[in-house]
């Protein structure tokens, strides 16, 4: 694909259009090591490496990463009482425009993506998908078999017609256990179990499809991610 130059340094989130216009008149932008000096020209962006501010950087067409989000964030560009996931992310990721694949909620904490690619971004929330998330939860109450059971049937959620069913519950230790949805309605997880009678008092994503949070991504910390690992169809 051949693109403006101004516009491969705004589409890569380095600068503004104003600003890339500018750096690129004065010879401080190079393209595969050669200063271009009209911001209007078109080049080739296959395996193009930008040197900026000193920094060099492969272009993308899109960026795909993965966050380890810790609680006290909010999944919102427009957040209310916490600040926002992105704040966790850098500069440019915010240029941009990157974009959560759904939600966690401000006290969960765990695996969430972010992309600039609208499609991926709808793959992974749509439930056409059926891509899974398995979410670790310390309950109230210990969860007994019987409950277990009705969660694998399928649970009615207050004001929700359609059934919520897990794919998967298993125990880990008397009130921890991991449970595996493929849907992402709003507090899923808090309100099965709330069907059961039971309460979550703590929310850890650890897998979305094949992926599973690697245990070297600290809390808090964001990592490039290869979307074939999620086994998307
Ligand atoms: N289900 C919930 O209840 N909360 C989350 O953050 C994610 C799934």
């Amino acid at each position: 694909m051949k693109l403006r130059l101004d516009r491969i340094l705004t589409s890569q989130g380095l600068c503004s259009r104003k600003e890339a216009g500018i750096a690129i008149k004065k010879g401080k932008v190079l393209f595969n090591g050669r200063v271009l000096k009209s911001p209007k020209d078109k080049i080739s962006t296959e395996s193009l490496i930008i040197t900026f501010d000193n920094t060099s950087y492969t272009y993308t067409e899109h960026i795909y990463i993965m966050l380890n989000k810790p609680a006290g964030y909010e999944c919102s560009d427009a957040p209310v009482v916490h600040p926002s996931v992105k704040d966790l992310l850098t500069p440019i990721h915010r240029h941009r425009n990157i974009m959560s694949a759904g939600r966690l909620d401000v006290d969960t904490t765990g695996l969430l993506l972010f992309s600039d690619d609208g499609q991926f971004i709808h793959n992974i929330a749509s439930p056409k998908k059926h891509l899974s998330k398995v979410y670790q939860a310390i309950l109230d109450k210990p969860l007994n078999h019987q409950d277990a059971n009705r969660l694998l049937k399928g649970v009615r959620l207050e004001n929700d017609a359609k059934l919520a069913i897990a794919l998967d519950v298993q125990g880990i230790d008397t009130n921890t256990v991991l449970i595996t949805i493929d849907e992402g309605r709003y507090h899923q997880v808090k309100r099965m179990f709330l069907a059961v009678g039971n309460s979550v008092i703590k929310l850890h994503r650890q897998q979305i499809g094949d992926l599973v949070l690697p245990q070297e991504l600290p809390l808090g910390s964001w990592m490039d991610l290869d979307v074939n690992l999620l086994g998307l169809k």
